[in-house]
């Protein structure tokens, strides 16, 4: 196992009602004037947005709004919220949706303390200051109410880039289970893919002697895998939901990830087919997943093997334990199938014409030096060859 340092400081309140606490938890962190920022219509929809809005007046605690953020949320809006911010002197910022308004939220908090444009902080992957944030989660996905990162595409060029620092990690985290049970299925069945790509990313590591997050990760993915039908069968299973959520939080708090090096390479992948398709972003995993794993699954077979055993109850082949390896990543690609997601790039709407032009932004749009770094160093041509494999 490798040294690490291990800081998560997000307050977190989990269960039924607990947006009921929105208020206080505001003023304990400190917020005196609110943005509530929120997406494409469901928090309204749903009525969470107004009784948000009542318990915030309740406490006596002002607020402007700003909604629209869709999914792979775009830099334009972003520049509109540091705005906003700055004019009203915002304090604190309240996301009130998924993954993608927290991402939001996320660049706003730290593009209105920035003194340039906001997008420099996802050229070069720091934020030196940000204003706090909390969330109310109302699907289990991203995790991004528990991790310290925040993805923008800007909408010019669509580059989708990533930007890290602790200082993103929501000061709180609300996660009532119920609010999800109005996600339509194919969003559940998204969340849960992403879920699940969070924890592989971690587990496809170069460092031994890693039992305790290896086990870790493997529970966690044998959990979603056994709850996921199930609330796809019935929407409102409550237990089920709550277990799924808090799953997402720990795949992606990475408490699961310390000690080892970790892959990322999947995401690199799936980042440029959702800014380019718009496509969700586990759907887009489902579809790179099952190709990336069989193109690099030669660098290390007995960690194929391993998770085929242990999570998708895999016989072990021990003459030939590359078809053990082959079976678990058979395993994954048809639970992500049964749950309803694309197997391939016609499917998700992706376009074999771009596939030249989708490997070349991977390889030079994330690192600039022409390759991906992660479990196994792949150039251009190598990510052509996976995307090919998606067909
Ligand atoms: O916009 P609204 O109307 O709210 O609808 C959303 C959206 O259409 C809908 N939805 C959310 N909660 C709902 C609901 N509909 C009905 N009932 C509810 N309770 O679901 C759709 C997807 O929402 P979104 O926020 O886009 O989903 P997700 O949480 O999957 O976020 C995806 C974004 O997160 C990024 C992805 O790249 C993508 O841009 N990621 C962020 C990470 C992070 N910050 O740590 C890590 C991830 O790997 C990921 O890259
Ligand atoms: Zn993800």
């Amino acid at each position: 196992m490798d040294n690490f340092t291990f800081y998560s400081p997000t307050y977190f309140t989990f269960g039924k009602d607990t947006e009921q606490e929105v208020g206080q938890l505001i003023k304990r962190f400190g917020g005196t004037k609110v943005l509530i920022h929120y997406g494409g219509g469901s928090v309204v929809r749903s009525g969470l947005l107004d009784r948000v809005k009542n318990t915030l007046t309740a406490e006596g605690i002002p607020f402007v709004e700003l909604g629209g953020v869709q999914p792979n949320p775009k830099s334009g809006l972003v520049y509109t919220g540091i705005e906003l911010c700055r004019k009203e002197q915002v304090d604190f910022i309240l996301a009130v949706g998924g993954g993608s308004t927290i991402d939001s939220s996320k660049a706003i908090a730290a593009g209105t303390l920035y003194d340039g444009d906001f997008w420099d902080l996802y050229e070069k992957r720091m934020v030196p200051a940000a204003l706090p944030i909390g969330t109310i989660l109302t699907i289990a996905a991203a995790g991004s109410e528990g991790s310290p990162n925040s993805v923008i595409t800007k909408e010019e060029t669509l580059i989708k880039r990533g930007t890290k620092g602790d200082l993103l990690r929501p000061k709180f985290s609300i996660l009532n289970p119920a609010l999800t049970q109005t996600l339509p299925a194919y969003q559940t069945a998204s969340g849960v893919t992403d879920i699940i790509a969070h924890l592989y990313e971690r587990y496809l590591t170069n460092t031994t002697e890693v039992e305790v997050t290896d086990r870790l990760i493997e529970g966690l993915i044998a959990s979603v895998v056994h709850e996921a039908p199930r609330v796809l069968e019935n929407p409102d299973l409550y237990d089920a939901r709550a277990n799924i959520m808090w799953a997402g939080m720990l795949a992606h708090n990475n408490v699961c990830g310390v000690g080892r090096t970790q892959d990322w390479n999947s995401h690199a992948m799936e980042h440029e087919l959702s800014a380019e398709y718009d496509c969700a972003h586990g759907a887009g995993l489902a579809v790179v997943m099952p190709a990336m794993f069989t193109y690099v699954m030669h660098h290390d077979i007995t960690r194929f093997a391993q998770i085929a055993v242990r999570v998708w109850g895999c016989q072990m082949d021990y003459y030939h334990p590359e078809n053990t390896a082959k079976a678990g990543i058979e395993a994954l690609r048809n639970f992500l199938i049964s749950i309803g997601m694309p197997k391939n790039f016609k499917e998700l709407g992706a376009d074999e014409k771009d596939i030249e032009k989708l490997a070349h932004r991977s390889c030079y749009g994330h690192t600039g030096n022409g390759a991906l770094h992660g479990f196994v160093e792949l150039n251009q041509q190598d990510l052509e060859n996976i995307y090919k494999m998606m067909l």
